[in-house]
């Protein structure tokens, strides 16, 4: 009998659905809330209420295209954490609800450890060890991944996100959000080498991450080369500039900790693994003798079938039991640190 997992994923401003059959996606529905651009950001209350009234049909649009009838679902999953807790409450209590009333397995399931494992979403088996970067609006960290059921927190960020500084440096250029995909799209007909901003290092702690100081060098770069008047500003040149100092600082700690480590596979995810910067500057390091795994673009961002394909690994790495996951406290710990 296949394994078919219902999946649902509802902690930012993404609410969506995904069904799989033993590890492979067969519908992956994904709503967008467009809105928050009008706040130049998330509107954690706004976003609660949208996943609220679209949760029905995506589900349903899910169940749907998967050509599947409900009472078929073996396994019941959702994104635990972290998140906004008012949308995380949406999907979770949907899928509790669904599970409870129909007695199929729930499995509560952590969002970011479902973006490092979505670079290999469909397979049936991972090789371990690998290194994994999970980089996006909330998050920057480097991971040991020893297997499905244990990996260590390597590096992290001190300050702001990586997607965190694309997004407010985009602001500062007056771009729509999330700015990161419109910095992207810019920094293609750019100059990287227009100006240096700074790459940061952190004494002693080799693998983490900082970016707020990269974020307030465009602010004052701006100030001074622009003080009055920013409608003629060099956008490309600034974007691809920004992005080689961020994208620099992730592929230099990355490169660093798997070579520490005597790793080979490096696996990169999260939001801002859709950025060309960051693919082509790893990419680079494939003819040096890395395999570096990326998720495809669509399970890049949030989205259900990563939470979907990361039960369904857990669950027949636990041999069938809908163990929770997520009680790895060095996990906790390194949240405490965000703005969640
Ligand atoms: O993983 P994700 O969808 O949500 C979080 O869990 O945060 O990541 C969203 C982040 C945003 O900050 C967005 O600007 C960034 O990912 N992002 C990008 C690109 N596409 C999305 N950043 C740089 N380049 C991109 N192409
Ligand atoms: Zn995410």
């Amino acid at each position: 009998m296949p394994i078919i997992t219902f999946a649902i994923e509802s902690s930012c401003d993404e609410t969506s659905a995904a069904i799989l059959r033993d590890g492979k996606v067969i519908s992956n529905i994904i709503s967008s809330q467009y809105f928050h651009k009008e706040y130049g950001g998330i509107v954690p209350e706004l976003a609660s209420r949208a996943h609220i009234q679209v949760i029905d049909e995506i589900v349903n649009r899910a169940i749907s295209e998967a050509g599947i009838k409900k009472d078929e679902v073996s396994l019941i999953a959702a994104s635990q954490g972290p998140g906004l807790i008012g949308s995380l409450l949406v999907g979770y209590n949907y899928a509790k609800g669904f599970a409870l009333s129909r007695g199929v397995p729930f499995m509560g399931i952590d969002h970011i450890e479902s973006h490092l494992f979505s670079c290999f979403i469909g397979k049936e088996e991972i090789d371990f060890p690998f290194i994994a970067l999970v980089v996006s609006g909330g998050h920057t960290i480097l991971f040991l991944v020893e297997s499905y059921l244990s990996y260590k927190i390597l590096g992290n960020t001190h300050d702001d996100a990586a997607g965190e500084a694309f997004d407010k440096v985009a602001k500062m250029l007056g771009l729509d959000y999330p700015g990161g995909p419109l910095i992207d799209k810019l920094a293609i007909t750019g100059n990287p080498k227009f100006h240096k901003f700074p790459k940061s290092n952190i004494k002693g702690s080799p693998y983490d991450f900082s970016f707020s100081g990269i974020k307030t060098s465009v602010l004052y770069f701006l100030k001074n080369n622009y003080p009055t008047d920013n409608t003629n500003l060099p956008l490309s040149d600034i974007a691809a500039s920004f992005q080689a100092a961020v994208t620099g600082s992730l592929i230099d700690k990355t490169i660093r900790a798997a070579k520490d480590h005597n790793i080979k596979t490096i696996a990169v995810s999260g939001g801002v693994s859709a950025n060309s910067g960051l693919r082509n500057g790893f990419l680079e390091y494939e003819n040096k003798g890395y395999s570096i795994y990326f998720p495809e673009k669509i399970y890049s961002t949030d989205n259900a079938a990563m939470i979907g394909y990361n039960a369904y690994l857990k669950f027949k790495a636990n041999r069938g039991k809908a163990a929770l996951s997520n009680e790895n406290l060095l996990l906790k710990k390194a949240y405490a640190r965000f703005r969640y």
